[in-house]
């Protein structure tokens, strides 16, 4: 029974942000009672091979959905082959002033200047070790804090990564959130490989204790030129890097001029995004072949585009504005179309 309409209708009569918070807090509740299975479709599997570990199905939630990590086994129920929770930061923050969160519906669009916030990573990672029905698996998404300044971004990232390597299935750098002042500029070759080389080497140590390999992804920003993606990917080969994630949202507004909202600062997504990403992708995959894995995300509003991001150079995709949108049934029209 697909009842997303329905919901749609009462969700997007509210504030975005307040339709985000009543939605997952009733998917909990859903899940909680059991309702969920009767409601939604059962998981699909079609196994994906990718980082070192198999996919049950090859559609993931996107970071930025599941920020504190409790609501991970409904996701799963409503038929995600993996979750990747967060962004969280070392400690917690509050994140920028409301309203921060913007619907363009005229563009199958969304515009957020949310700024991480989260409930800290000690927090989070609780969150994810209660999680109990989920046979997908989960991405730890982590960041910086605002106070932090770029020169010690690196200790906060290694906080992220030692407190939560044992609780996720693969970790993913986000480098690329507009939303944190100068946190694109670690993108830069420079900073990328010594942030980079520093967490493969506490990942190192990190595996001895634990007795068991977590791979590392990159999220990068699709607002990235040419010679930009060339260095980058230089420097992912020289490093080792397990896995790319393009992309995050879009600082251009091109596509929505004109826009009541167009002007919003923050990180645009949804379908404005869709062909920019799948080109960033495109691009990556000419430079790093098979050797570095890419999860595809950015603008997948249907299955069509799902399989375009494949087909780029994809190996997994996320969604994110595209379910906000159209709801579970797209990912099952996503599964099928890959
Ligand atoms: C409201 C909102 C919050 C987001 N928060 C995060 C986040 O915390 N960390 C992150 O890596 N990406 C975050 N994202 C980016 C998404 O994960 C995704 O990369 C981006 O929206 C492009 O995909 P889409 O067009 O399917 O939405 C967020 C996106 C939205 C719309």
């Amino acid at each position: 029974m697909n009842f997303y309409p329905l919901a749609k209708k009462a969700l997007f009569s509210l504030d975005p942000e307040k339709a985000h918070d009543l939605s997952l807090k009733s998917l909990r509740t859903l899940e909680g009672l059991s309702a969920l299975s009767a409601l939604t479709p059962v998981m699909e599997e079609k196994p994906v091979e990718c980082m070192g570990l198999t996919f049950p199905n090859p559609v993931g939630l996107a970071a930025g959905m599941d920020k504190e990590g409790n609501t991970i086994d409904a996701f799963g129920r409503l038929g995600f082959g993996f979750v990747e929770v967060g962004t969280l930061t070392p400690l917690p923050q509050a994140g920028n002033p409301a309203p921060r969160m913007f619907r363009l519906p005229e563009h199958d669009a969304l515009i957020n200047r949310m700024g991480f916030n989260n409930p800290g990573i000690e927090e989070g990672v609780e969150n994810i070790r209660k999680s109990k029905d989920f046979s997908g698996l989960i991405g730890l998404n982590i960041g910086k804090n605002k106070v932090t300044p770029n020169e010690e971004a690196t200790s906060d990232y290694l906080k992220c990564l030692k407190t939560g390597y044992n609780s996720a299935d693969y970790i993913a750098v986000n480098l690329s959130s507009p939303n944190t002042p100068g946190l694109r500029d670690l993108q830069n070759e420079d900073e990328t490989k010594k942030l980079v080389n520093a967490l493969r080497i506490e990942q190192a140590k990190l595996a001895l204790e634990y007795g068991k390999h977590v791979p590392i992804a990159l999220k990068v920003a699709p607002d990235l030129d040419d010679e930009h993606i060339q260095g980058l990917a230089k420097v992912f080969l020289e490093e080792g890097l397990e896995g790319l994630i393009a992309t995050n949202t879009t600082i251009s507004r091109t596509a929505v001029k004109g826009h009541k909202y167009g002007e919003e600062a923050g990180g645009l997504s949804g379908a404005p995004v869709t062909e920019k990403s799948t080109e960033v992708i495109a691009k990556f995959y000419s430079a790093l072949g098979e050797k570095v894995p890419i999860i595809g995300v950015g603008g997948i509003m249907n299955g069509q585009d799902a399989a375009d991001k494949v087909k780029a150079g994809a190996k997994l995709v996320q969604l994110y504005s595209g379910f906000v949108y159209r709801g579970p049934d797209l990912i099952k029209e996503c599964i099928q179309s890959l």
